[in-house]
């Protein structure tokens, strides 16, 4: 079936979905992948084919594409409280027991939690504390802040300021006023010649610093990270990269906002990235494998410090007045909470870390590929770089469009690759196993290796 057929679900979908992230135009003609179900690591469409998901869907289902126990949750969750809002003092059950098991859990002491529904939501709540912060501080100056190019934090019109991704600002007129970026940290792309990972972490700070002084440093509210830079296609840190740039916000005095979005719950072979790179974030966002994908929540932890800061601004202002009226919602809650009581019971985390090491051997194993600079990752968060000659580091020309031609064969070959720009990027169900590693890495070869005989045949 596809969109030639009247009535289809692909005609139909034309007609009334816009999709996000999708060429528009293009759409109207090659119409959309429909899915229909999924088991562990496998997505299924309409046309029965079964593709292995290198990413998770958007790096969050960690639980893979269905799971009966997170059903029954939200069933029952519905049957009892299907909906109650936190505003004014009220709360229920759910909320309370995630709060409570979030901070038990959290990288750093952590004073409070904000259900919110969404990543972006999370982010962009997390920014207007930071500013309430920055005004009961009596420094309402601070308003900047920094980010880097290559970093996605979200969508709305806050959070794609943030984001560091100047295709993502186009049409829109943004970013707003205020935000500012530093280098994507990428030592493969950008270290100098012979420039060890430590010495171009050091300069990276370098020049985080020299940007804070340039700006004022009583101008500036917050840096904000996530620690392996999914919106670069699953770049990990260099080595020693957090620390030094710690070193520099301590200086200043600008607050650490972690965005854990991608990386929390084991991604990165520990409960959150902070534990990974040494991070002491004062505000962590997180979202995602909070409930396995499978509800729409996240959640902003803040510590005492900026607690007080609230506390504050309730004195004068007469209440702390911001939220959402699905923010922490009793469903997507109590499915929450079930998530992370699987992780445990399963040992998630020593899964990730079990596996890490043949997820690892086995995508750097496609560095012997033409086509494959260089690949690098840690837990099950990684990514790859595509070049046209290893030894310049060049790229392919975009009329090559590499990118497409890999999405195409990796899809025939049964497999959903995640490709930013030249980085195909891994994020696969936490729960994959060895074997259906192997068999990633299988698809991915056979998929390059088709796409390198398209490209030397131009
Ligand atoms: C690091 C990071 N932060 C924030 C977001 C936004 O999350 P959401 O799409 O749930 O709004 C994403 C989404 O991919 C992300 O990767």
């Amino acid at each position: 079936m596809n969109s030639l057929t009247p009535n289809s679900l692909h005609a139909r979908d034309i007609a009334a979905v816009l999709h996000p992230q999708t060429h528009a135009r293009r759409h109207l003609q090659d119409g959309p992948t429909i899915m229909t179900h999924g088991q562990g690591v496998f997505i299924h469409d309409d046309a029965g084919n079964a593709f292995l998901d290198a990413g998770a869907g958007l790096w969050c289902a960690s639980l893979g594409y269905a799971n009966e126990r997170l059903a029954r949750t939200a069933y029952e969750a519905m049957r009892t409280l299907g909906y109650y809002q936190l505003f004014r003092h009220a709360s229920h059950p759910a909320a309370i027991e995630l709060s409570e098991k979030l901070l038990s859990i959290a990288p750093v002491p952590m004073s409070k939690v904000l259900l919110q529904c969404s990543g972006s939501e999370a982010n962009d709540t997390a920014l207007k504390l930071v500013w309430y912060h920055w005004n009961a501080r009596g420094q309402p100056q601070r308003r900047k802040v920094i980010s880097r190019l290559g970093s996605y934090h979200g969508s709305t019109c806050a959070t794609i300021s943030l984001t560091g991704k100047p295709d993502y600002h186009a049409g829109f007129g943004l970013p707003f006023e205020g935000f500012r970026y530093v280098d994507c940290p990428n030592h493969y792309r950008a270290a100098e010649p012979g420039e060890s990972e430590e010495a171009f972490s050091a300069r990276m700070a370098a020049q985080l610093e020299a940007l804070i002084l340039a700006e004022g440093p009583e101008t500036v509210a917050a840096f904000w990270a996530d620690p392996v830079q999914g919106g670069a296609g699953g770049l990990p840190p260099p080595r020693g990269y957090f620390e030094r740039v710690q070193e520099v916000l301590r200086r200043h005095g600008v607050l650490f906002v972690a965005d854990e979005v991608i990386c929390g719950f084991g991604r990165t072979g520990a409960m959150w990235g902070c534990e990974t790179y040494a991070i002491t974030p004062d505000i962590l966002c997180c979202a995602k494998a909070l409930s396995a994908a499978m509800q729409p929540i996240s959640a902003v932890l803040i510590n005492e410090e900026i607690f007080q800061s609230l506390l504050t601004q309730s004195d004068r202002l007469g209440a702390f007045i911001h939220g959402f009226t699905y923010a922490g919602h009793p469903v997507c809650s109590a499915v929450a909470l079930e998530t992370l009581r699987i992780y445990e019971e399963m040992d998630l985390i020593g899964h990730v870390r079990e596996v890490e090491p043949v997820f690892l051997r086995e995508l750097g194993a496609l560095q012997d590929h033409p086509m494959i600079g260089h690949f690098n990752g840690c837990g099950l968060i990684g990514g790859m770089e595509m070049v046209r000659d290893k030894d310049t580091r060049a790229d392919w020309p975009a009329e090559a469009k590499l990118g497409a031609r890999l999405d195409e064969a990796a899809r025939r070959n049964g497999l959903i690759l995640r490709i930013v720009g030249n980085r195909i990027a891994f994020s696969p169900p936490l729960i994959i196993t060895a074997a259906e590693i192997q068999d990633l890495a299988g698809r991915l070869r056979r998929s390059l290796d088709e796409v390198h005989a398209e490209l030397v045949a131009l």
